[in-house]
């Protein structure tokens, strides 16, 4: 007998399809969650290092990955102007559980609004390695639920990383494609060895984006746990 093989692409397109269909009854809130978003735009001018942020369909994509696994404990590297981080501290103000979001930056140092009710406990001007470090003194090893990389994981922080983190954990990479950081970081955490049992879910193509009211291609990958991918009968 011959095995059925199944590419990510077409098992990535099967959960963000699941991913959204999970969250369309929130599309309501889509105005809401954009119009909070591009208000953090005025923080630019604060701004020490003036760099990218992340798109509508990549906020959308983290908000509803954030939004059905419903993480207690998300660890986050790159604050910046805090799109993704609002993004995410949306999505756990909808869950049944509360939950905290820990960000770090190294190049800004700016308080982001409260525009959640999550709390956001922010690293400004620290490198991740500070953060992790910081997070382990305080007696989280082993309770980080979802990881947000949209910085750059240097190999000897992996194995700090790793001790943060549970089987269960979801990490999710922005600027996931060619060589850009979050493709550079998902080869080393796969390198290492550290971080096994994860299957890698391409980010949504503009297709599915289109299905679901948006424009554009996502950015954000996931690499989620096998343990927590559920096959049902309907
Ligand atoms: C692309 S921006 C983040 C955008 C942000 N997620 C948003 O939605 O607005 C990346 C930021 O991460 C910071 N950064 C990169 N690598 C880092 C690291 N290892 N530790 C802390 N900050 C880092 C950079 O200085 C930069 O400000």
């Amino acid at each position: 007998m011959q095995p059925l093989s199944l590419s990510v692409r077409l098992f990535g397109r099967a959960v963000w399809t699941a991913i959204f269909e999970n969250t369309a009854f929130e599309d309501a809130q889509q105005g809401e969650l954009l119009s909070k978003l591009h208000s953090l735009e005025a923080l630019r001018k604060q701004a020490e290092y003036d760099t990218g942020s992340i798109s509508t369909i990549t906020a959308w994509s983290l908000f509803a990955a954030v939004r059905t696994f419903q993480p207690e404990l998300i660890l986050e590297v790159g604050t910046f102007i805090g799109k993704s981080t609002i993004a995410m501290g949306l999505a756990l103000d909808q869950g049944r559980r509360p939950g905290t979001i820990h960000t770090c930056d190294f190049s800004n140092s700016f308080p982001l609004p409260a525009l959640c009710k999550s709390p956001i406990v922010q690293y400004p001007k620290k490198m991740s390695s500070d953060m992790f470090a910081a997070m382990l003194a305080s007696g989280l090893a082993g309770k980080v639920d979802f990881v947000h990389l949209d910085g750059r994981v240097a190999e000897q922080e992996l194995p700090v990383l790793a001790s943060l983190c549970k089987a269960t954990t979801v990490f999710a990479f922005d600027d996931f494609e060619g060589i850009e950081k979050g493709a550079i970081n998902y080869m080393k955490m796969l390198e290492s060895g550290l971080f096994q049992g994860r299957i890698l879910i391409p980010p949504c193509s503009e297709e599915i984006s289109r299905r679901f009211g948006l424009k554009d291609a996502s950015r954000t990958a996931l690499w989620l746990p096998n343990a927590l991918i559920n096959i049902t009968a309907q």
